[in-house]
């Protein structure tokens, strides 16, 4: 049932192309992006003056990569917040309020307690959920589920992946909703999307070189990971994997923060991971980057850093270079974050850890 592998983690990694493929088919109808189940109307959604995103751990952060792909396609304020944060602030929501909640197993107590939160306030509940019937899509008032699959590795890699795509599918639903882009504009954002499964597929024949470095990371004391713009919760998601699968400790930053605290933290020799945005995307982000890097690399770090093949500037910058296909910059997390998956497990394995049911942590959080 592991396909031949030693974990579900890693069959899971190998399955992404496909539960990228599978959360996309069916949802653009007649040129028109369609959710699973809609129980508010059309002109409810035209209505949308603000959006929530609410979810926890890296459902959490798929809401934080869709923030940049939906304020920029809706023009509407998006704010994302963990499950647990929001329900006990008073965070202000009427009816023209959507609040999507993400959750793979569906069943998360924070985020179950949050949408009934935002129901009650009379906001509408769209649901990102990768288990038919569960008690998140159940009740809420639109449902888009991610086709992953079963995903039984704790740590979520494939359902992560369909998250951001599904997230994807939800901003392109509000924004033909709204008009704020043509059917013709849909219909790209659709295609690129569609060709994601590909380049997921690139990257994961390419992921030897990171597992030969996660084995010689496996006795560092701390990772630290550094992105910006979609780059940052990719950062955020690396880090988390790396905690909660090797025991190390692991943060992420956002790499405009560093010279506010975080470059303290640099001392001989510590590995640095670093997410680079495009160098034809992104320039401006780019530079501030590569000066990022020669930052750290003069104080000492070992410097990881993941880039666009061919991207040449980095290279003086990186004492490991690992290169992701080229893809729009908002789609970048989804090749990106593949390495980072590979290389957390991989630690994980050399420490002798298994990678299917780290200590103390549960599938499916079901109490708070
Ligand atoms: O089932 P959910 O998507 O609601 O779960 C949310 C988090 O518990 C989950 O993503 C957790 O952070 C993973 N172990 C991360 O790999």
């Amino acid at each position: 049932e592991k396909g031949g592998h030693e974990y579900f983690m890693l069959k899971e990694i190998e399955e992404q192309p496909d539960a990228l493929a599978n959360t996309l088919r069916g949802h653009f109808v007649d040129g028109r992006i369609v959710l699973d189940e809609q129980r508010v109307s059309d002109q409810d959604l035209r209505d949308v003056d603000k959006v929530f995103v609410v979810a926890c751990g890296s459902a959490y952060h798929s809401g934080l990569v869709a923030k940049y792909a939906i304020e920029h396609w809706t023009r509407l304020p998006v704010e994302v917040e963990l499950a647990s944060e929001f329900r006990y602030r008073d965070p202000v929501l009427d009816r023209a309020t959507l609040v999507v909640a993400v959750s793979q197993s569906g069943e998360t107590a924070d985020t179950l307690e949050a949408i009934r939160h935002a129901r009650a306030q009379k906001a509408r509940v769209l649901a990102v959920c990768n288990t038919n019937g569960a008690q998140i899509p159940r009740e809420s008032d639109a449902v888009l589920y991610t086709h992953a699959g079963p995903e039984i590795g704790v740590a979520s890699t494939k359902a992560f992946l369909a998250q951001i795509a599904a997230n994807y599918l939800v901003g392109l639903a509000i924004a033909q909703a709204r008009g704020t882009k043509y059917a013709d504009e849909v219909a790209r954002e659709f295609a690129e999307l569609e060709a994601m499964p590909a380049a997921v597929k690139q990257v994961l024949s390419t992921v030897d070189t990171v597992r030969a470095l996660g084995r010689e990371l496996a006795d560092s004391k701390a990772v630290l990971f550094l992105g910006r713009h979609v780059g940052y919760p990719v950062a955020l998601e690396g880090a988390l994997k790396l905690k909660e699968l090797a025991y190390m400790h692991a943060e992420g930053f956002a790499a405009g923060e560093l010279k506010h605290g975080p470059i303290a933290l640099i001392e001989d020799g510590l590995p640095v991971v670093v997410v680079m945005p495009s160098p034809k995307g992104r320039a401006v982000l780019h530079a501030k980057l590569v000066s990022n890097i020669s930052e750290i690399q003069a104080r000492g770090a070992r410097t990881i850093v993941i880039a666009e093949e061919g991207d040449e500037t980095v290279r003086p910058f990186a004492d490991e270079l690992i290169e992701v296909p080229a893809v729009p910059t908002l789609l970048q997390p989804l090749v990106s974050t593949v390495p980072l998956q590979v290389l957390a497990a991989e630690i994980a394995r050399a420490r002798g850890y298994d990678v299917d049911k780290p200590r103390n942590l549960a599938k499916s959080v079901t109490v708070e």
